[in-house]
């Protein structure tokens, strides 16, 4: 098999004086950069509108980086037109061909690693690590997806005495992908790069909050030589301009990425034709999570500590994959609770672009406020064991410092919803059996852990536990292509996992051919 031959992108080292120098001159690069106005893209021609998205820094929000021009239902309807008449061209390119584009397009972000990350630390607070780790993911998909399809040009061949018969995948066409801004490189990357190595043309819908990094990719995409029309830029605002792509008859396949209600209401939509339709409209919807890690009676607490707050407070909790709920077994419940309390009350919150935050802040003003009214039922419904102040910080920008709190009922608000912040709840557990369901009592299935020294309940938890992604005795978020295949079932999500080898298949047609010989 090619994809044999993967290697993941190996992640910057920080701790090397000249990385630091490298992303502080790429920092201030963009910086020089800020204040332009940024066009949509269809079928190669930069388009303006009068509607325009203002894209802010978290960390500053008096910090204005651009603006971009906002795509209206029109001009998604020309988008999917210009994707139409490229894909004839484009799916009759040989597969090596295709997949040569997604090897440039890697290259291309390997030469740029820290200008992109740099886009991501201003445009989506990321810190240093993460934007860094997330254009290493980008790369990832990008080589990965060009090697996995090249295993799939293989046709089946099944033959019987009298007749020669095979089995090879077609592309279907128009796609659209929406993406979210968590990860704004790695998720977008991913999704455009399945579709087109599959020889589907792409319009990409970035979320409104990363729609100059999209714009990034989209340019690099450009630059590799992807004829025109095969990939266009349609940023804007989703409630206006999603229902547009999602219900036009000529839309093949929505890779969508983000939270439950979009998911499900694009799915909703998506089912029902529309005049001019020819087909079954195809889904693959990667939603949220309300993830849990267990914390055994014999688990190693200093690592369970550890872990929980990475996975918890890494990138402010705004990770499908983040912790939301740890439920701690009841013998180490109140030792565990207080070295939590500990640890969280040494992280450092603070601006992204400084490489000392341990997170910095959430996306937006309606991020911010949604968390303050949860802590506020937090704080009146459960007990509070970390309220993490941030100070002037929260003037300056979208911050909400590390929230702890205990006794969260399992079906209360707090035990239910996915919070999307630095905001962890903490349950306790009579054995492991109420722990596992516990942990199985959301609509969700995503990620999920178990810290424990016993191998009978790291077997039941294999078996019992209910997510996509299951991680034992370590942090649950970080899933690294080809080695964690990532995606969840029930409400988390409809579509196999991405970086793994099924991926692909959901954006081809399987065909089979018998020949009378
Ligand atoms: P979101 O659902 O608000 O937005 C995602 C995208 O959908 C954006 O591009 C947005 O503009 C668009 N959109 C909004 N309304 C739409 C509509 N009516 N029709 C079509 N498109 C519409 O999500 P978000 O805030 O960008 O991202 C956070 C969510 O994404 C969280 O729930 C998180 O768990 C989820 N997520 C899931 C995964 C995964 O792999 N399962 C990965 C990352 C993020
Ligand atoms: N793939 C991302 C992670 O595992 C969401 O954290």
């Amino acid at each position: 098999f090619a994809a044999h031959q993967f290697k993941n992108e190996p992640l910057t080292d920080f701790s090397r004086g000249q990385a630091r120098d490298d992303m502080r001159r790429a920092l201030q690069d963009v910086q020089a950069q800020f204040g332009q106005d940024y066009p949509l893209v269809i079928n190669g021609k930069a388009t303006t509108t009068r509607g325009n998205i203002v894209v802010r820094n978290p960390s500053k929000k008096s910090q204005t980086l651009g603006t971009v021009n906002a795509a209206t239902p029109d001009l998604a309807a020309q988008a999917i037109d210009s994707a139409k008449r490229a894909w004839p061209q484009w799916r009759k390119l040989p597969v090596g061909h295709r997949a040569e584009y997604l090897e440039l397009m890697a290259a291309e972000m390997r030469n740029r690693r820290f200008e992109l990350a740099a886009w991501m630390v201003y445009e989506c607070g990321k810190p240093w690590k993460e934007a860094d780790g997330d254009v290493a993911e980008a790369i990832d998909f990008c080589m990965y997806y060009a090697l996995a399809m090249r295993d799939l040009t293989h046709a089946l061949t099944c033959d019987y005495p009298g007749e020669e018969n095979q089995t090879y995948y077609r592309s279907r066409g128009v796609t659209v992908v929406i993406a979210p801004w968590n990860f704004p490189l790695a998720i977008l990357t991913g999704m455009v790069a399945a579709a087109l190595v599959t020889g589907n043309t792409v319009v990409m819908k970035p979320a409104e909050q990363s729609s100059i990094i999209a714009l990034k990719l989209f340019n690099i995409a450009r630059d590799s030589g992807l004829p025109t029309g095969v990939l266009n830029y349609l940023p804007g605002n989703g409630e206006e301009v999603g229902p547009a792509l999602v219900r036009h008859p000529d839309v093949e396949i929505i890779a969508f990425t983000g939270s439950r209600a979009v998911g499900l209401e694009i799915n909703r939509l998506a089912a029902e034709p529309v005049p001019g339709q020819v087909s079954v409209k195809r889904v693959i919807a990667e939603m949220g999570g309300k993830n849990a890690i267990i914390v055994d009676n014999d688990a190693d607490l200093d690592d369970a500590v550890q872990g929980v707050v990475q996975s918890a407070f890494g990138y402010a909790g705004q990770k499908c994959s983040a912790c939301s709920r740890v439920i701690v077994l009841s013998e180490v419940h109140d030792i565990f609770l207080e070295r939590l309390k500990a640890a969280c009350e040494s992280l450092v919150v603070g601006p992204a672009e400084d490489p000392g935050c341990d997170f910095g802040p959430v996306i937006d003003q309606e991020a911010q406020t949604r968390l303050h009214d949860y802590i506020a039922i937090g704080k009146e419904e459960c007990q509070t064991i970390v309220a993490g102040d941030v100070g002037k910080l929260a003037k300056e920008g979208f911050f909400v410092g590390p929230h702890v709190f205990a006794n969260v009922e399992p079906e209360s608000r707090l035990g239910q919803t996915e919070l999307f912040g630095p905001v962890l709840s903490v349950m306790k557990a009579r054995h492991l059996e109420h722990a596992l369901q516990v942990a199985n009592s959301t609509p969700y299935s995503l990620t999920g852990g178990i810290y424990s020294r016993s191998p009978k309940n790291l077997q039941r938890a294999r078996e019992e536990f209910q997510v996509g992604n299951l991680y034992l005795n370590r942090g649950i978020t970080g899933a690294i292509v080809q080695r964690h295949p990532f995606g969840g079932y029930r409400m988390s999500g409809i579509g196999t996992k991405a970086g793994g080898p099924d991926y692909l298949l959901q954006f081809l047609l399987p065909v089979s051919i018998c020949e009378n010989t």
